[in-house]
């Protein structure tokens, strides 16, 4: 491994948190545990689940989650996961067939990757956000027979970027071309669309063939539901390995989501209504440190500075960390070589304070 790419399991408690995926702070909100814990009493089992869904871990709570995020996402049917990593594997993996090509933005999430290596569809990266660089791939591998079905997959917001596709033009593109489309909303999940996702504030539930909602992230807990058709559903049960071959969630975890869904819709919008004032606030900030121009430009909860190389970012979000923000940087190879970076991540529960100090700090390093 080159050297300055080691990774580390880190533990940093005591530190303003810029780095946690706990975008509307449900993860360390008291009040869904206690709404969890009505969930809880209706089941009677309230361990572990037991076995697979597809055996005896398909507990009552499982379609009390699956009707409530059918109707919150607007989707025809939810068929709940384990986790993200699981619902993209398991999507990619088995609904694309021999024959069948998909296309997927370059920098799509490396569970996005590793399920379409597991298929037999054959697969093309195009240019990141770039609908003109997927046009001409299409153009040039098109089956001429016309028989294949095309897949394109992309982020509502990448998650290394904070950006997002041109959702609209990327869907209407799709069905012009006949082209299915999959969005992995995980980190537009719960934030977007009055708590729900980047494709139901646009108004594509019915333009978009599949969505990934994760819940690690803003929900505060752990699982992913794929959202489509009954049909996809139905497909996805009985081919999905990573739905079939493995213990179902427990109980409780079943009845945190089933809280923290709750808890979202009934009191959500004003930690949304923070996080937005936040991100709006840190790009004030950018502008007048004059800094904007390392940064990537973004609308969501994930801003990132473009420091290169990984000698010099590691020392810079470390010199962030003693001054007690908790601010990673992103090494290559995960990000290309020359685009390490340092990720800021935006919460409900930020501080306007503690957004301008935090700058300022990272102002006073490129003196
Ligand atoms: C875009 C994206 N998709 C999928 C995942 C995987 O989700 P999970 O952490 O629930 O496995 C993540 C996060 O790790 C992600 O950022």
């Amino acid at each position: 491994m080159a050297k300055d790419a080691m990774r580390n399991l880190l533990s940093v408690d005591g530190l303003v948190d810029f780095s946690s995926n706990d975008y509307l702070g449900f993860a360390r909100n008291e009040n869904l545990s206690k709404q969890a814990s009505i969930f809880l009493e209706k089941d009677s089992q309230k361990n572990g689940a037991t076995g697979s869904r597809l055996l005896t871990g398909n507990h009552d709570l499982y379609v009390e989650l699956e009707d409530f995020l059918t109707m919150h996402h607007k989707s025809e049917s939810a068929l709940v996961f384990n986790s993200g990593y699981d619902a993209n594997v398991g999507f990619f993996s088995s609904v694309p067939q021999r024959g069948d090509i998909i296309f997927y933005d370059e920098l799509v999430h490396a569970s996005i990757r590793d399920g379409i290596q597991m298929g037999h569809a054959k697969n093309y990266k195009f240019e990141h956000n770039s609908i003109d660089d997927l046009r001409r791939h299409i153009e040039r591998s098109r089956n001429r027979d016309g028989k294949s079905e095309i897949y394109i997959a992309t982020e509502s917001v990448f998650s290394m970027d904070g950006d997002s596709p041109d959702l609209v033009g990327l869907a209407n593109f799709c069905t012009e071309n006949g082209c299915h489309l999959i969005v992995d909303e995980a980190h537009a999940t719960g934030i977007f669309g009055e708590g729900r996702d980047l494709t139901c504030q646009l108004g594509l539930e019915k333009q978009v063939f599949a969505r990934i909602i994760t819940f690690g992230k803003a929900l505060g807990c752990h699982g992913a539901a794929i959202l489509g058709s009954d049909t996809l559903k139905s497909y996805l049960v009985n081919f999905a390995r990573s739905l079939i071959y493995t213990t179902a969630l427990p109980p409780h975890s079943v009845a945190i989501l089933l809280g923290s869904y709750h808890y979202l819709r009934d009191f959500g919008e004003e930690q949304c209504k923070l996080l937005q004032q936040h991100i709006n606030y840190f790009k004030i900030k950018l502008e007048q440190l004059g800094i904007a121009d390392i940064f990537i430009e973004s609308n969501s909860a994930i801003q990132c500075a473009i420091i290169p190389g990984n000698a010099t970012v590691k020392p810079i979000a470390s010199k962030l960390q003693q001054e007690g923000f908790d601010v990673r940087p992103i090494l290559s190879p995960t990000v290309k070589e020359g685009e390490e970076r340092l990720r800021f991540c935006l919460h409900a529960f930020n501080t306007t304070k503690e957004i301008s100090q935090v700058l300022k700090l990272l102002k006073s390093e490129f003196k």
